[in-house]
């Protein structure tokens, strides 16, 4: 394996730290970066921009072939549109977050975002983060990274993203949403075979970035 064409798969549940991380080894290692967590937002975005019931799976698997989502693969400037409208911020709020774990469960919308997923990866020299890297999507990843922290430091974390949200309040959200991605059906999150399990709660995030380098060198070595 070479950088040109390495895969680093990094998983784990909201907040333990995979985005900061994720980009930042993209950045020092000069690969590509990408964010599925955030199509899975962009899909929900349209949804809800269709109006669609999310209550209701078929409705929500009738529309999952129509947006166009692309993703951009820079580390430092992360991009996604759908139907050509930046939707960057959008897919940040609340209305978006409380609708997509109903959405990322709907096989049609996984099987989607997972075509367009691979077509990015394509021959490699990428940083890839979500909740099924190491085990659906890049499974044959030289590299692959389950993140995990405390639940309370999960939550703070969000909660300063999130410009200074009720940490209690996040820390429910993002327990709830843990729960239905980790139970559903297809692609649940869990700990891929071959993993590196990080717990990152008692490092900073410079150490965590040095720990993913160093694994990510001792592959390519
Ligand atoms: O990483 P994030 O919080 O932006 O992800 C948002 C949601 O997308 C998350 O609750 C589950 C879903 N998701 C998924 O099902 N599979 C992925 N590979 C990435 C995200």
């Amino acid at each position: 394996t070479t950088l040109a064409t390495i895969v680093v798969a990094m998983d784990g549940p909201s907040g333990s730290g995979k985005s900061s991380t994720s980009r930042g080894v993209a950045d020092r290692l000069g690969l590509r970066y990408l964010d599925t967590g955030a199509m899975f937002r962009a899909m929900t975005w349209f949804m809800l921009e269709q109006g669609v019931d999310l209550t209701d799976p078929a409705a929500i698997a009738e529309q999952a072939g129509k947006p166009d989502i692309v993703s951009g693969t820079d580390p430092l400037a992360p991009t996604i549109t759908v139907d050509g409208t930046d939707v960057a911020e959008a897919i940040r709020g609340e209305a978006v977050t409380g609708a997509v774990s109903p959405v990322s469960a709907v096989p049609e919308v996984r099987a989607r975002l997972l075509q367009l997923q691979r077509d990015i990866i394509g021959a490699g020299g990428i940083v890839v983060e979500g909740r099924d890297i190491g085990s659906v999507v890049a499974p044959d990843a030289p590299v692959k990274v389950y993140m995990t922290a405390d639940p309370a430091a999960r939550a703070a974390r969000r909660a300063l993203e999130e410009g200074g949200s009720d940490a209690a309040a996040v820390e429910a959200s993002l327990l709830a949403r843990d729960k239905i991605d980790s139970s559903r059906a297809t692609a649940p999150l869990t700990m891929p075979d071959g993993a590196h399990h990080i717990d990152t709660t008692p490092y900073s995030l410079d150490e965590v970035i040095g720990q993913v380098v160093a694994l990510v060198e001792a592959a390519v070595r």
